[in-house]
């Protein structure tokens, strides 16, 4: 797909609508609106979906939303978030993903799953690893991974790639943000190896462009979602320009579209102080509310071909429906507004704005 701006016959751009689908690779997508992936802590202590699971997303799938981002699914069970994190890390679990997939695919959304590796964070683990000795939790050193260890996570990763594939999910999203174990060798912050796999923009995405390129030859055409961090508010984290050269480099190893976070408030703060507040941020991101990392998806936007998806602080029907006139995200990611409302989507669209419930920060 490549970025066209469709024009009225006097030249005026015409935007795209909430309402509009979108492919991500030959997938259609029936809107432009995505449901963020948001860990909710509903399988069982083995990571198996349970009904409530199900329950949760298909509800939102119902509500009308285009593409749903299951949460963070674990590939091994020592790097997990949650205590009842879902699990992504064993062919056992693939009956559960199933249902879930099967679930959300009936209510004619997308369905794809995050799969994610917990790094330098998680729950309740002996041990916490990262590609320094640099830590993300008070207290907890991460151990430097090994090349051998970068090696064993990038096919933990193909491997559940290929259970999301065969459990029926639509494409999975690679989880590369929020200083887990791929964001955290993305952003200076956390790498300060001598290898390879950091010292540079290129190095510190080695291990990204790794697991993306492992999945492209082993499981081949098969809609693929990068979420990163485009820009964190960190003494050595990652740059704007930094953030738009990331994001080039993982289009070029492969991915289908690419999900823009970031770090902004202390909310995935790598626990030091931010160097900027709301009064002293930068202006950029003043056009949007605090902590929206929709400002950052457009300055991305530009640079990659690949469908962007932009997400934060949507909060009301009227807000969604702005972001798409401006062009600054091809899709629209949506967190806790779905958490508060699972029919968000359908009232937006029907312009139904009055019987949204809304979330409360
Ligand atoms: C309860 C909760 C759980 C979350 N879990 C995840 C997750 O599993 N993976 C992830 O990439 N982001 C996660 N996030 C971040 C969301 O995907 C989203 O980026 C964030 O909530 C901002 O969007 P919003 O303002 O619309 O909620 C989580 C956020 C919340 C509130």
């Amino acid at each position: 797909m490549f970025h066209i701006t469709l024009q009225t016959k006097t030249g005026e751009p015409i935007m795209p609508l909430l309402s509009d689908p979108i492919n991500i690779a030959n997938l259609e997508i029936k809107n432009r609106t995505v449901m963020a992936p948001m860990v909710r802590n509903l399988a069982t202590e083995n990571g198996v979906v349970t009904k409530e699971v199900v329950e949760h997303y298909e509800l939102r799938s119902k509500g009308g939303v285009g593409l749903i981002i299951v949460e963070a699914a674990a590939i091994t069970w020592e790097h997990r978030i949650m205590k009842k994190n879902i699990g992504i890390y064993d062919d056992k679990m693939i009956p559960g993903l199933t249902k879930l997939a099967d679930g959300i695919k009936k209510h004619g959304g997308s369905a794809f799953i995050q799969i994610n590796h917990s790094g330098p964070k998680g729950h309740g683990k002996p041990t916490y690893s990262g590609p320094s000795a640099v830590p993300v939790l008070k207290g907890k050193i991460p151990e430097a991974l090994t090349l051998d260890e970068i090696d064993n996570v990038t096919q933990m990763f193909v491997d559940a790639t290929r259970r999301a594939k065969e459990a029926g999910f639509d494409g999975v999203e690679i989880h590369g943000a929020h200083y887990y174990l791929l964001s955290a060798f993305l952003s200076s912050y956390t790498n300060q190896r001598e290898d390879n796999y950091g010292g540079s923009t290129e190095n510190n995405a080695r291990f990204s462009v790794d697991v993306i390129k492992a999945i492209r030859k082993e499981i081949g055409d098969y809609p693929l979602i990068f979420r990163m961090n485009g820009f964190e508010n960190v003494v050595d984290g990652i740059t704007m320009e930094e953030g738009i050269e990331i994001a080039k480099i993982i289009e070029r190893a492969g991915i289908d579209s690419v999900h823009v976070s970031c770090v902004v408030d202390a909310t995935y703060n790598p626990g030091i102080p931010p160097y900027f507040d709301e009064e002293t941020q930068p202006e950029f991101l003043k056009e949007y509310p605090y902590d929206c990392c929709i400002p950052i998806a457009a300055k991305i936007k530009p640079h990659v071909k690949v469908p962007v998806i932009g997400v934060g602080m949507v909060r009301d029907a009227q807000f969604a429906r702005e972001v798409m006139k401006k062009d600054h995200c091809d899709l629209l990611g949506l967190g806790r507004c779905l958490l508060s409302d699972p029919a968000f989507v359908v009232k937006t669209l029907d312009g139904r704005d009055d019987e949204i419930i809304p979330w409360k920060d």
